[in-house]
């Protein structure tokens, strides 16, 4: 039987990748998953860990579930390993969105300032994570799911000699979901080209059974509010002709770029009010606990649905069984780009959409980005791969310079106000500084 271990698995998502299991049980029989968390995530993972007991034992599948706080002996001859961690938790997330705010400027938990110092407290836990792999359990496959997942994927290929990693995020399928959702069709019907990084992904084209749709979606997509699709951020439609001469889809983080001063006043207001989105969360999250201590309860609860990261088991899931089975189907994945996206270096990572295969994911030779999109695209990578660097070597200067280049950040003086006390709120989850 396959074992998966899953870091973080006290996290709220977990019924998600459950239920997922669950469905695709026949062509991907799991038979031990391990769900490994800390200390202080223990009691979260024990009540997650029993509803997903019970959600098994409802399903009549032989799947064993194992709750550890014993990272190494869940690794252990893993055969695929999920990470779904939140080093310092969401009173972190808050730091992360609240510090720059008060400066005026956008947080972003993952391509913002926040983005940057969530990838400086993450990677040095994820590089720990690799090399327990390289230990324990040489040949199985990482999925990345913790955010700033470019970022952290990016890291992964630059620092580490370990290649079996993919950095996953939902949005791409939360895309496709959207589109055919907006034509009327099944999902399994649409197929996007997309291309990009994380959180900053386009569709060069869109397919309806193998035939471009792409200008009639983006007609509908700029007609109506429909241009977000995920639950975290509100949607709004982008200018119709902007969309037009762009030529691309778009995803919903692009509105911090291309709609900065709107989400900037959206996010204030919520300074203000004290319900930025990890407040919003923290409250939905405990809701969702009190649910899943429910015995009676051995479903996914739809309250999950609230949460930005829905259909993230069918990303992941279907991404494991691909794998598994040698598939060779096309999806949308975090890998080294090796030419597939003209001007990202080579051994950058992309969000493209890939064949997947038992050798992981072979990105789709898709050339140019859209000139339109082709600096900002570099200018994020930029960030990322300096963020990286700054998280690897605790180089303050260097953490400087990625702050200042965040095209959310307007100066450099800003950039350092809000690094300085950055830096000290999140201390303790910031060894290497
Ligand atoms: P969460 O706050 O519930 O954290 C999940 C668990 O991680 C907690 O139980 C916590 O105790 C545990 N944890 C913290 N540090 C750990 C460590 N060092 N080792 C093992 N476990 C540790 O988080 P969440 O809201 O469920 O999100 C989990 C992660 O998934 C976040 O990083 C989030 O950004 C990411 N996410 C990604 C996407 C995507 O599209 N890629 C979508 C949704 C969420
Ligand atoms: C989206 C993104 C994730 C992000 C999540 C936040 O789906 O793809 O990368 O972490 O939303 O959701 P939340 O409910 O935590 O705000
Ligand atoms: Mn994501």
């Amino acid at each position: 039987g396959i074992k998966i271990t899953t870091i973080g698995g006290g996290s709220s998502y977990t019924p998600e990748l459950i239920e997922g299991f669950i469905n695709r049980y026949e062509e991907l029989p799991v038979s031990e998953l391990w769900l490994v968390d800390i200390e202080a995530g223990k009691e979260k993972l024990d009540i997650v860990g029993n509803l997903a007991r019970r959600m098994i034992q409802k399903a009549g599948l032989p799947i064993e579930v194992h709750l550890t706080l014993d990272r190494q002996k869940a690794l252990k001859d893993a055969d695929f390993v999920t990470t779904q961690f939140r080093v310092g938790l969401l009173e972190a997330r808050s730091k992360d969105e609240r510090i720059p705010l008060k400066h005026a400027v956008i947080g972003q938990e993952t391509n913002g300032p926040g983005g940057l110092f969530k990838g400086l407290r993450t990677i040095p836990v994820i590089l720990d994570i690799v090399r327990d792999m390289k230990e324990y359990c040489p040949d199985a496959w990482l999925i990345n799911f913790t955010n700033p997942a470019g970022m952290v994927t990016e890291a992964i290929l630059r620092y580490t000699d370990f290649r079996k990693v993919i950095g996953l995020c939902n949005v791409p399928i939360g895309i496709e979901m959207g589109v055919a959702r907006l034509l009327d069709v099944d999902h399994d019907r649409i197929r996007i080209d997309f291309a990009g990084l994380n959180h900053m992904v386009y569709g060069l084209d869109v397919y309806l059974d193998g035939v471009s749709v792409k200008d009639r979606v983006i007609e509908l997509l700029s007609a109506e509010d429909t241009s977000s699709f995920v639950k975290n951020i509100d949607g709004q439609a982008f200018e119709q002709g902007f969309i037009r001469a762009l030529g691309a889809l778009t995803c919903p983080y692009h509105q911090f770029y291309y709609k900065t001063d709107e989400m900037l006043a959206h996010d204030l207001k919520n300074y203000e009010a004290g319900t930025t989105r990890a407040e919003v969360v923290k409250k939905l999250e405990s809701e969702l606990f009190e649910r899943y201590k429910d015995p009676d309860l051995a479903i996914k609860p739809p309250q999950l649905a609230e949460r930005g990261g829905a259909h993230y088991s069918d990303a992941a899931v279907r991404l494991i069984t691909s794998i598994y089975t040698d598939k060779k189907d096309i999806q949308p994945v975090n890998t080294i780009n090796n030419g597939a996206i003209s001007g990202i270096p080579d051994d950058s990572a992309v969000e493209i959409s890939s064949l997947i295969t038992k050798d992981g994911p072979k990105p789709l030779v898709l050339g140019d980005l859209p000139v339109a999109a082709q600096g900002l695209v570099m200018q994020i990578k930029s960030f990322e791969r300096i963020g990286a660097e700054a998280a690897v070597t605790g180089n303050y200067d260097t953490a400087l310079l990625a702050m200042t280049i965040n095209p959310l950040v307007p100066s450099d003086k800003v950039a350092k106000v809000i690094l300085d006390e950055m830096l000290e709120a999140h201390q303790e989850h910031l060894p290497q500084f």
